[in-house]
């Protein structure tokens, strides 16, 4: 039983309690669809599991998955803090009027141009990737001391079903736990009296569906803080363990439970801190896929297929690569229905590509599909995680409009693009 699948009588794919067809009789497609009841639930359940009595939880949405206007006033109705990494995202979050005080700024090369526009906007907390960027902070003014959060490697390298304790710390992202000149940096921040030194950020990857790299990864963070109140007698009250948990794109995919796991992750928390003798930080985690991904649709019409003279099946359909840029980019994998028919039997292996002009256009390699028909509507399952946010407008395509569904309803949250769109800001 597939959860993101559900028809009504006449066969038809239902999302949000409404009928796919009639979406795209409303809207055309190409169509990015979002369950925005399916986003909430998965932020409630984070928000209720994601708790312990003996620990001080927060739980935040990164942003970069998929971000609107609308998606940033969800993210606040359901009291999650929002991750964002650039002047664009938090202009977004501003403008959503999402409460400052619950952003935190990310990115590992931020301008001083979005220094400044994080400080004007008050938000709550800039997480700092290196000594050079706490340099060019200082350079501005604020007023009080503004709260900082450093990211650290923890050399733990995270990739699906496994993960990889390395000594090697070549990641642009955070300064490794390894190099002591990191807890000097710690200290100068510390001992800066316009900086409150919280804590530490980490993110080990994304797509994980090995629950113990978490594990591992808590152990790591907790020792490296019971080193640095050693050393320098600091203590620190916040760790972030960041985002990555697995979702499903295809059957095989097999994503830990999240509601299982939280009450052994923080178990292990506690149990940690009082071994080690630190005090039970703060813990905030930073999903952005496993909120959006399995919510979202993506809805194209079929033209056509092709069978080339070497024996390949192509399926034609009206979007591409700059609407689904993941295949193409890490050979992701995907599922997909024929959403006007859902009990059409599957027939044989189809390669499912678009418009643009390049031979990697793939939006899914090999599946097998029923036999598809001109003016049947392909629905791709879980393309709600950074399939909006990284689209492009290769070839000049246009971008496809993002409609929210649920309890039977639709509305618009992005507009298609037009053709005088794309034109905007040429001269
Ligand atoms: N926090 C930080 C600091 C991150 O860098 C990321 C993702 C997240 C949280 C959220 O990770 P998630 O829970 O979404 O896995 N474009 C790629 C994913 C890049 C993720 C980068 N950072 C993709 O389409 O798979």
């Amino acid at each position: 039983m597939d959860n993101r699948i559900n028809s009504n009588s006449k066969n038809h794919l239902i999302i949000g309690g409404v009928d796919a067809t009639e979406l795209v009789k409303q809207y055309q497609t190409p169509l990015y669809v979002m369950d925005e009841s399916a986003i909430r639930h998965k932020c409630q359940m984070l928000i209720k599991r994601f708790k312990h009595p003996q620990v001080n939880t927060e739980v935040i949405y990164a942003a970069k998955a998929f971000l609107t206007l609308q998606m940033a006033k969800l993210i606040n109705e359901e009291g999650l803090s929002m991750d964002v990494v650039s002047g664009g995202e938090l202009y977004t979050a501003i403008k959503g009027e999402f409460p400052p005080s619950r952003i935190y700024f990310h990115g590992n090369n931020k301008s001083h141009e979005e220094i400044e526009m994080a400080i004007q906007n008050h938000v709550g907390t800039i997480v700092c990737d290196n000594g050079d960027e706490v340099t060019r902070l200082l350079k501005h003014s604020w007023d009080g001391r503004l709260r900082i959060m450093l990211r650290i490697n923890p050399g733990i390298e995270a990739h699906t079903h496994e993960y990889i304790k390395t000594t090697t710390h070549d990641s642009k992202f955070g300064l490794s736990i390894y190099d002591p000149k990191t807890m000097d940096l710690i200290k100068t921040i510390h001992d800066n009296p316009r900086l409150d030194f919280v804590g530490f950020h980490t993110h080990i990857g994304s797509q994980i569906f090995e629950s113990e790299s978490f594990m591992e990864l808590a152990r790591t963070v907790l020792s490296y803080i019971q080193a640095l109140k050693i050393k320098h007698g600091i203590l620190t009250k916040e760790m972030n363990l960041g985002g990555g948990f697995g979702v499903r794109y295809t059957q095989e995919d097999t994503p830990f439970s999240l509601a299982d796991f939280f009450p052994k992750l923080l178990n292990l928390i506690v149990e940690e801190s009082k071994r080690l003798n630190v005090d039970i930080p703060k813990v905030l985690i930073e999903p952005g896929r496993s909120i959006v991904a399995e919510a979202g649709y993506t809805l194209y019409t079929i033209s056509g297929t092709k069978e080339t003279f070497g024996g390949k099946r192509f399926v034609f359909i009206d979007g591409s690569m700059a609407d689904h840029i993941r295949t193409a980019l890490y050979q992701a994998t995907y599922e997909a229905v024929i959403a006007n028919d859902l009990k059409r039997p599957l027939s044989q292996d189809y390669t499912v590509t678009g418009k643009a002009c390049e031979s990697g256009d793939i939006i899914i390699k090999n599946i097998k599909l029923p036999k598809p028909l001109e003016g049947d509507i392909l629905a791709v399952l879980s393309t709600g995680a950074y399939h909006y946010s990284m689209s492009s407008n290769y070839n000049r395509l246009l971008k496809p409009a993002v409609i929210f569904v649920s309890g039977g309803k639709s509305r618009v949250v992005v507009q298609r693009e037009s053709y005088d769109d794309l034109l905007r800001h040429d001269v």
